[in-house]
């Protein structure tokens, strides 16, 4: 049997009061009398183009027609709000927990609380940095150090291919980090800083915090630009941080991309970031792939058929350059 009670539940960025299943021990139904299966799904915001990819991605494969009753919160980059929205999940008595963490750390009492519940607890996107790793079933995401790894990689025979820093002068680069503290931040800095220490003349002038938004990214470039135009390298942690560095620099007259001033190296590969990749002005954009949810979707249903799901799921990810773009403009949804 399933009651319903009036309850305050988030809904993408609006507030308000909606009917929230409290289950008693029977999964819920639906208006044909159908088992659904309830899952509190906990989005950690909606700062990029990536995360709106990601939020549809998860909200089509886990819908009533496909015999779940999803109860979404959008925690508006606040991990409190998260860490709310899971208590009130296992007061429902959800059968599953998804969640995408906004930063790394902090989630050991909550998750311990959802494991006591008996709520296994799937990842989607980023990870948790916990004592004990059986707080939660499986990761589905991508592999965000090979990320950072690809783009360091690629950036080392640009460098040669370009003559630039050839002579052991330094090379001048800015990296635009995504939030601080969150996995895709510390995987893809981790990823290109391995590579990074091999070359002493990569010189890192400036690496800020831009919270993966075009507003905060433009600000901080305009500020590096106060410090100085000599720049060779831009390292963006994502689209949206790429869009507003290269606005800063084309309002201080800057060029970027394949003939410009400025090699541009980017994260995500959404579409607009794609035409520009096309078009010469971002130099390389290494996706990461939001399209998770049909993943988490089938990793439910292999929990619910009792059968054995691994620790980790990486979603299939690739490179652009304007070499290879082309023919992925078309079919790029987000
Ligand atoms: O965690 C994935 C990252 O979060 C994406 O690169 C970024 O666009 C998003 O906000």
């Amino acid at each position: 049997m399933t009651l319903f009670l009036i309850g305050t539940i988030i809904y993408g960025e609006k507030k308000g009061l909606f009917l929230v299943p409290v289950i008693t021990g029977e999964k819920s139904e639906n208006d044909m009398g159908e088992d659904l299966i309830v899952v509190g799904i906990s989005q950690l915001g909606s700062e990029s183009v990536w995360r709106t990819a990601n939020t549809e991605s998860i909200q089509d494969a886990i819908s009533r027609r496909n015999g779940y009753f999803p109860i979404f919160s959008n925690a508006r980059q606040k991990q409190e709000n998260q860490i709310r929205a899971i208590r009130s999940f296992i007061s429902q008595r959800v059968d599953y927990i998804v969640f995408s963490p906004v930063t790394e750390d902090g989630w050991d009492s909550v998750l311990m609380e959802a494991k006591e519940a008996g709520i296994p607890v799937i990842l989607m996107d980023r990870t948790v940095n916990v004592e004990d790793d059986s707080l939660y079933v499986t990761h589905v995401g991508s592999n965000m150090k090979e990320e950072g790894v690809k783009a360091a990689k690629w950036l080392e025979w640009e460098l040669i291919k370009r003559r630039i820093g050839s002579g052991n002068e330094p090379v001048n680069i800015v990296i635009l980090k995504g939030t601080e503290g969150s996995s895709s931040e510390r995987g893809r800095s981790e990823g290109f800083d391995e590579i990074a220490r091999k070359h002493s003349n990569w010189n890192i002038v400036a690496s800020v915090d831009a919270e993966f938004t075009t507003t905060k990214a433009k600000e901080e470039m305009i500020k590096i630009l106060r410090e100085t135009t000599d720049i060779d390298v831009l390292i963006s942690q994502n689209d949206d941080m790429t869009f507003g560095a290269i606005e800063a620099m084309r309002e201080r007259g800057i060029t970027t991309g394949v003939d410009g001033d400025v090699i541009v190296v980017s994260f995500d590969a959404c579409h607009e970031a794609l035409v520009m990749v096309y078009n010469g002005i971002i130099n390389l954009d290494i996706e990461c792939n939001p399209i998770q949810g049909e993943y988490i979707s089938d990793v439910i249903r292999m929990l619910e058929d009792g059968l054995p799901v691994e620790k980790e799921y990486f979603v299939e990810e690739q490179i652009f350059t304007k070499d290879n773009v082309a023919p992925f403009l078309d079919s790029r949804a987000y």
